[in-house]
């Protein structure tokens, strides 16, 4: 009998209690269920939330949510300059701190948003003079950063700072101060916090394009320069009418920097009212944004910016815009909460099974009596190629890492197939390139020798060959010979000598004795054999052939 499904178990008992006419079943995740949390953990990643004060002090249902389901929170706009300082050194930190104690008491990584940005940032930082002005920014990080210094782990220091084509926008940082406002504010923050993850952040930045391509030549040259920059931010305010970026692709790149990569404040807007379609695209959209970064070692994780339709930027700011977020305005999962879940409970990151491509033509050269250089062209591989198998007559001889190798300790005067094929990390191996056909020389350094057999004697029964002469026709010295010839049907070796003789089939092989099969150049040896035959035949053996 097999065992019941979870499922099955559940219907059957609901059978027997034969009272429910339909059964009421809660619909399952596609995968284990648990928080979002407890998955982008065992990931080693975060996912996050925009909090607003307003809910998080007066909704229980907000609440809930927010220390249940995300084990990071972004403050949405209480760490912001207009927030933390209003009036030259007038700092106030009760927003700021409400939301850094929800997050320590529910065990949560805290994101600062943000130092240094052209928005939500007071007039009379606005109007000062270059020096002023890069005091107070300095000031400003000074006091923010040095705050939060044991509890916010990572900062976006400056936030927006290119236009779409890539230039810097001529924000009053930048045509106040020049370019230099963001090295300075890297290095300002990193004196407030030694350890904190030092981020830029921007929007439309998530695919390769002249703004995220101006991004990434900047994180480049702030590096060359030894500024301290440690991560990049990607907003990830999408759209589903405007196509779903190259994002992975794009996360590759920053990381191959060595700089840390998070999405930081993701939400899909839909034009109003939504469609099946529109709903199914942002599914899609949550979806890949939360796989792109679990393939990405560097991508720590995803923030979304809110996560109730309920308390959302995105009407306020995109007219006839909205359901942007996972949750509905009733506190209600949508099927985006369920994407962003599957997504990151769907087991871990997925084995490779993408094989290396095919070697490039394999060719032979430098064939000797014993040894053959082989080359060919080098695979590619979706993570890397490893190695090469080299495939003599079908097995694997070796596995050598470069795209050349020589094959020695082969046998002299003989034919060899050789083909090669790649392989990587996971043990996926490519087809195997075409084959290369190869006769090794003669041995004895490029020599050769000749067999000239005599009968010397022969009568109806039987015949004696003497001598057979062995001659050394290279031009280095030969260590042993071997001469083949085919005997008749019917006849069988009686006796022999100076050579020992093994029969198979109607091949005999003659090899030398230990004291003959040394013969400089041009020299020969004799040995001879006595073979019986039937009554009658006439024939004697034939096709001598000799090798070194
Ligand atoms: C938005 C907040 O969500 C709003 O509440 C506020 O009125 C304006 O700012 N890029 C950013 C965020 O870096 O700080 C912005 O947040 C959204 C766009």
């Amino acid at each position: 009998m097999s065992v019941p499904t979870r499922r099955s178990a559940v219907l059957s008992v609901l059978t027997l209690i034969g009272t429910l006419a339909v059964p009421i079943m809660a619909a399952e995740p596609a995968f284990a269920s648990g928080p979002l949390r407890t998955h982008a953990a065992a990931r080693g990643k975060f996912i996050g939330y925009a909090a607003a004060n307003g809910p998080l002090s007066s909704e229980a249902a907000y609440r809930n949510i927010a220390a249940t389901e995300f084990n990071q929170v972004t403050a949405e706009n209480a760490m912001k300059w207009d927030a933390t300082e209003p009036s030259d050194n007038n700092y106030t930190f009760s927003n700021a701190d409400a939301i850094v104690s929800f997050a320590q008491a529910n065990n949560q990584a805290i994101h600062g948003h943000t130092l240094v940005w052209h928005s939500q940032t007071p007039s009379w930082v606005q109007g000062l003079g270059a020096s002023a002005m890069r005091t107070a920014m300095q000031d400003h990080i000074s006091r923010v950063v040095g705050r939060y210094a044991n509890s916010v782990a990572t900062w976006d220091v400056v936030n927006e700072v290119f236009n779409e084509d890539g230039t810097f926008r001529s924000s009053f940082w930048y045509n106040t101060l020049g370019q230099s406002f963001i090295a300075d504010a890297f290095r300002y923050a990193r004196a407030a916090d030694a350890d904190a993850k030092l981020c830029i952040n921007d929007y439309n930045v998530e695919g390769i394009n002249a703004k995220s391509t101006a991004m990434y030549n900047l994180v480049v040259s702030l590096r060359n320069q030894g500024v301290p920059i440690d991560c990049v931010g990607f907003q990830a305010h999408l759209a589903v009418q405007y196509g779903f970026p190259n994002l992975q692709a794009n996360i590759e790149r920053f990381a191959a920097l060595g700089v840390d990569v998070r999405i930081t404040e993701l939400d899909v807007r839909i034009p109003l009212p939504a469609d099946s379609n529109e709903i199914t695209a942002q599914n899609t959209y949550y979806r890949n944004v939360i796989t792109a970064c679990n393939n990405v070692a560097r991508c720590t994780g995803v923030t979304i910016w809110g996560f109730t339709d309920k308390h959302s930027w995105v009407p306020g700011t995109f007219p006839n815009e909205g359901q942007a977020l996972i949750y509905d305005a009733n506190y209600g999962v949508k099927p985006a909460y369920t994407a962003v879940h599957d997504a990151l409970a769907g087991g871990p990151p997925p084995v490779d099974t993408t094989p290396p491509t095919t070697p490039g033509t394999l060719t032979a050269s430098g064939v000797t009596s014993s040894s053959v250089t082989l080359s060919w062209g080098a695979s590619t591989d979706n993570v890397a190629v490893t190695g090469y198998d080299i495939l003599q007559n079908g097995a694997v001889r070796t596995t050598v890492s470069g795209t050349s190798a020589t094959v020695s300790g082969l046998s002299s005067s003989t034919a060899y197939q050789f083909a090669v094929r790649a392989r990587d990390a996971a043990g996926n191996t490519s087809a195997n390139s075409n084959t290369v056909s190869i006769t090794t020389l003669p041995g004895g350094g490029g020599g050769g020798c000749s067999a000239v057999a005599t009968v010397q004697t022969q009568w109806s029964g039987g015949y004696v060959i003497q001598p057979v002469t062995v001659t050394n026709t290279g031009t280095s010295q030969t260590t042993s010979w071997t001469v083949t010839f085919t005997l008749p049907s019917g006849h069988a070796i009686v006796g022999s000598w100076n050579a020992a003789l093994t029969v198979s089939g109607q091949t005999v092989t003659a090899r030398n004795m230990p004291y003959n099969g040394t013969l400089g150049p041009n020299a020969s040896t004799t040995f001879g054999f006595q073979v019986s035959r039937p009554t009658g035949s006439t024939s004697v053996p034939s096709g001598y052939t000799c090798a070194v």
